[in-house]
């Protein structure tokens, strides 16, 4: 009894001593970003695959980290950097919605390192260029970066008119002119935007109908292969290799079958990455290399043949080759992918920006929709497509694919924050900079979904969607430094002028084709109605367009 009660009364000593010592932890991290406002404990780390998997769940409303609160947190605080606690390592977090600190940020790329292990899911094939740093990041990017040049840009246009032409024709099967179709809009456009990279990053030309059955020599389709995959991305890392080992030896029920399900479709992708890099190699080592279009593999493949002086500067392993191939893969589609669903919801609910589209196009198009395009077509009518541009960039402000980045701080730094007010008609008044001291073993949250709605650059009808405030005039710009949807700085986006090539000539294309419309459930309905029912969508890597269903009536 005595003993049992000793034991007892140590260990709640021991827990009140951890208590106490985490409280300060706490406590003392809370008050290390200087003046900063404070906004308290953040349950998950937001980088971590756990708060990935739970993010359509969890931050829970009015907590902190809470994805749909956009920049109403900081307005809350009246201000644009915000002060946290990670509990987990008591990492002191801060929350960023200001488009000067996030410049500062993104430019001194060697003090605000990107958290790697954010990135563990796309690492399953090896290392690659989105999840490394330093001079093994360089390595990669110096190997992929010519392949993003204005010939292929042109090429991606070219593949763009080529697959929606495929698309219209699936379509048009089953519809006479002036009848209409619905259409769940994400699936259609994952499979544009794959069918594209896949052709203009890869040589891998398939049409809309293909890709229906497995090729010889493989268990599932290309697209089968992809979808799996990314399906089981998190239930393959967050599943500890023990498990993967013990379940093939011991049959597990439920787990074993979903386990073999994984490790098959990630199988299944490889073998189709392994035939696009013997194909390009053939091709290479066949002095073929002028006749293949599709540059970024050819680059990829490259770095593993020539061995040159400066080989550690410009050289891939063969893991890191496949590893690349899957990253592009993933990063060039789904996040194309769910902007232009956005874009087509948006069209929908907005006859009048429709039409301004269709104004534009019918201008470069007027005998309808090309069936084919030229290597020229890219440079003659891209700059015509202004109008669309901006609407595809004013629909990215609202739901930018990465909702957030994460960067952990190596020096000591200082950031520029802004305190303020906010006036009852949403305008922000006393906007005045303060500095914010940050230093290493912190992170650092850019909060882009918060700076795409800061009234400071948006003004205080950033909740309304008006595509113009992307045209410069005379007497405007709009301001470049608060968007932030392909990052910035050395490690933005490489696939930025590939996203906007694709997208802006689909989205005319498709205006052009067809009068995109609210779906017949969602008539009559309020319009406040219909837009939160169609723009409906969920955290994750990407955010997610979840209930984009719209009602398509060819045009002609
Ligand atoms: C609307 C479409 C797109 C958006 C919004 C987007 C956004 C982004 C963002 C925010 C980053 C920075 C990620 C980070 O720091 O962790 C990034 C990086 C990257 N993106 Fe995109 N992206 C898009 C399309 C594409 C396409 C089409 C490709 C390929 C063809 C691509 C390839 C990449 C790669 C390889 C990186 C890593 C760059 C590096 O770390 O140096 N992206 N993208
Ligand atoms: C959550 O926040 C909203 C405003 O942001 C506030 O009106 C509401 O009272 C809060 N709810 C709780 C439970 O704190
Ligand atoms: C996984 O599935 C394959 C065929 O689908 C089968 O041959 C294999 O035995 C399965 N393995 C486990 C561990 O269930
Ligand atoms: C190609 O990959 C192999 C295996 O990963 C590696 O040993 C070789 O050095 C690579 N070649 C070059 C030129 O980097
Ligand atoms: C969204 O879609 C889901 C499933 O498809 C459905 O259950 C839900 O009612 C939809 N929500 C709205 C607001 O339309």
């Amino acid at each position: 009894m005595a003993l049992s009660h000793l034991v007892a009364a140590c260990l709640l000593a021991w827990l009140t001593a951890r208590g106490v010592q985490k409280y300060f932890s706490l406590h003392d991290a809370s008050r290390l970003f200087g003046a900063c406002p404070n906004a308290g404990i953040v349950w998950l780390h937001p980088f971590r695959t756990i708060a990935t998997v739970s993010a359509p769940w969890f931050p829970l409303k009015n907590q902190t980290g809470y994805y749909f609160a956009k920049f109403a947190f900081y307005a809350k605080y009246g201000s644009t950097c915000i002060s946290s606690v990670t509990l987990s390592g008591s990492i002191p977090t801060l929350w960023v919605s200001d488009a000067h600190a996030i410049k500062t940020i993104a430019s001194l790329s060697a003090i605000f390192q990107k958290d790697v292990e954010a990135y563990e899911a796309l690492n399953i094939y090896g290392p690659n260029m989105v999840g490394t740093e330093g001079a093994d990041w360089k390595r990669h990017r110096r190997v992929a970066n010519p392949a993003f040049n204005e010939a292929s840009n042109a090429f991606v246009w070219m593949e763009t008119v080529r697959v929606m032409n495929e698309w219209f024709a699936e379509m048009n099967a089953k519809l006479t002119p002036g009848a209409s179709v619905t259409i769940d809009a994400v699936e259609d456009l994952v499979q544009l935007t794959l069918l594209v990279i896949a052709s203009a990053g890869f040589g891998r030309r398939a049409s809309w109908q293909e890709d229906a059955t497995p090729p010889p020599g493989h268990t599932r389709a290309f697209r089968a292969a992809v979808s799996t995959a990314l399906a089981c991305l998190f239930t393959r890392v967050l599943t500890p290799p023990w498990i993967y080992a013990l379940s093939a030896r011991v049959r597990l029920p439920l787990i074993s079958p979903a386990l073999n399900e994984t490790h098959a479709a990630f199988d299944a992708l490889r073998v189709h990455m392994l035939d696009l890099m013997s194909l390009s190699r053939a091709w290479v080592v066949g002095g073929k290399v002028a006749d293949m279009d599709a540059g970024l593999l050819r680059n990829l493949v490259e770095a593993n043949m020539t061995e040159t002086d400066d080989a550690q500067h410009k050289s891939l392993t063969d893991e890191e080759v496949l590893s690349n191939i899957f990253t592009f893969l993933l990063a060039g589609h789904e996040t194309s992918a769910h902007s232009l669903c956005f874009a087509v919801g948006l069209l929908a609910l907005y006859p009048d920006v429709q039409q301004q589209i269709f104004q534009e196009a019918s201008n470069i198009w007027p005998d309808g929709c090309p069936t084919s395009a030229s290597a020229s077509s890219y440079k003659d009518y891209m700059p015509k497509l202004q109008y669309t541009l901006a609407t595809f960039h004013e629909t990215m402000r609202f739901f930018t694919p990465v909702a957030r980045l994460c960067k952990i701080v190596q020096a000591d730094a200082a950031l520029t924050g802004h305190r303020f007010t906010t006036e009852p008609n949403g305008e922000l008044r006393d906007v005045t900079p303060f500095l914010v001291p940050v230093k290493p073993g912190s992170i650092v949250i850019l909060d882009i979904l918060a700076l795409h709605m800061n009234p400071m650059y948006w003004g205080s009808d950033a909740a309304d969607f008006k595509p113009a405030r992307f045209i410069d005039t005379e007497t405007y710009r709009w301001p470049r430094d608060a968007f932030f949807a392909f990052s910035g700085g050395a490690r933005s986006c490489i696939g930025q002028r590939f996203a906007l090539t694709e997208s802006v000539c689909a989205l005319a294309m498709l205006v052009r084709a067809y009068e995109i419309c609210v779906p017949d459930h969602l008539l009559g309905k309020p319009f406040e109605e219909q837009k939160s029912a169609l723009l409906r969508w969920k955290p994750g890597v990407t955010i997610t367009p979840t209930n984009c269903t719209v009602r398509l009536r060819r045009r002609d």
